[in-house]
């Protein structure tokens, strides 16, 4: 499974349909920009000229957002193609897809909660770090609520649909790590700029909701190592201190990983002595069968087995088990 837009299988005008379906009702305007591309030869053939990695309209859309400091309309990308064609390929070449979205923490949460406390956590593709700070935000589940140990960072509110086993109280972290390929710098105004690009427009609250993230981040910035999931993660397993819980998680990374790498990925975490948490679309993690084609949330899956379905962006979590 990939994320919508970002298919191998597809071709690139297909990619940009499959990615308006997926905007429809969340961003009308993203939602027609793909559409005007998929049909559009011109900024097609663009897209031709890059990496198929590359070619994602997050990535597009981000760069000309970047670039024209503001959400792109067709008309605009059709002049970025035209007339600033090498910024905007320099742009997506050197910059990733890498979404940090701090609500997601409102869904790793009571998984998080049941492990032995204290946590020493070690995030994989953690971007900017923002999903790294679990205990800081405060948490509303439906009228269920608790603080967080930063009075000022955001509440992250998520809907539990069914019973969920809800904490009362944010989990004890007592070290926490994040690697990134590109980790992002939360006191760099650039690099958070670019994460807001990456927001899509219409998306009610996000923006708000990454703005005090950062803001929360900025206080005590998360530590966020340059590396390699596939090769660097055994390495920084080794600085967690003894008399925590070490526990391995990550979300809306693997589809970013090759699919015969994710094998080697799995076997890298389960050769650690660690309680590992997956927050992944469908089918993505080695070894656990797909579930059924209408599920279309990601899916929490801890030390191989599946436990709940979460809503990508955080606002809803089903616990299954
Ligand atoms: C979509 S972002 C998700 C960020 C964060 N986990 C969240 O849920 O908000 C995916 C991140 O994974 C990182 N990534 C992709 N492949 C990676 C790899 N092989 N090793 C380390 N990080 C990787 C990207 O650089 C990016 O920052």
């Amino acid at each position: 499974m990939s994320f919508p837009g970002d298919d191998p299988q597809l071709s690139t005008a297909e990619n940009y349909r499959a990615f308006a379906a997926e905007a429809r009702g969340k961003s009308p305007r993203y939602e027609a920009l793909a559409t005007a591309v998929a049909d559009d030869a011109e900024i097609l053939n663009f897209l031709g000229h890059l990496p198929v990695a590359k070619r994602q309209p997050n990535l597009l859309f981000a760069a000309a957002c970047y670039l024209l400091d503001e959400p792109a309309d067709v008309a605009g990308l059709r002049r970025l193609v035209c007339d600033r064609r090498d910024e905007l390929t320099a742009t997506m070449l050197t910059r990733r897809t890498q979404t940090n979205e701090p609500a997601r923490c409102a869904t790793l949460l009571p998984a998080l909660s049941l492990l032995p406390q204290p946590l020493a956590m070690i995030e994989v593709g953690a971007s900017a770090g923002l999903t790294l700070l679990v205990d800081r935000y405060s948490y509303d589940y439906d009228g269920h609520r608790f603080s967080g140990t930063d009075p000022l960072a955001p509440v992250l509110s998520c809907q539990p649909r069914g019973p969920v086993p809800l904490p009362t109280r944010v989990p004890e972290v007592a070290w926490r790590a994040g690697l990134d390929l590109n980790p992002l710098d939360v006191r760099d105004a650039d690099d958070m700029r670019w994460l807001e690009c990456l927001l899509w427009p219409g998306e009610t609250g996000r923006r708000e909701r990454l703005a005090a993230a950062i803001a929360t981040a900025r206080r005590d910035p998360p530590r966020v190592y340059r590396g390699d999931l596939l090769t660097d993660l055994p390495d920084l397993a080794r600085h967690a201190p003894s008399g925590a819980t070490l526990v391995i998680y990550h979300s809306a990374v693997l589809a970013y990983v090759q699919p015969p790498l994710r094998g080697q990925f799995a076997e890298v975490v389960r050769s650690l002595d660690a309680t590992w948490i997956s927050n992944e679309a469908p089918g993505v993690v080695s070894g656990i069968p797909a579930p059924p084609p209408d599920i279309r949330s990601f899916v929490l899956i801890q030390d191989g087995r599946t436990i709940a379905l979460a809503e990508g962006h955080g606002t809803w979590l089903r616990w299954l088990s």
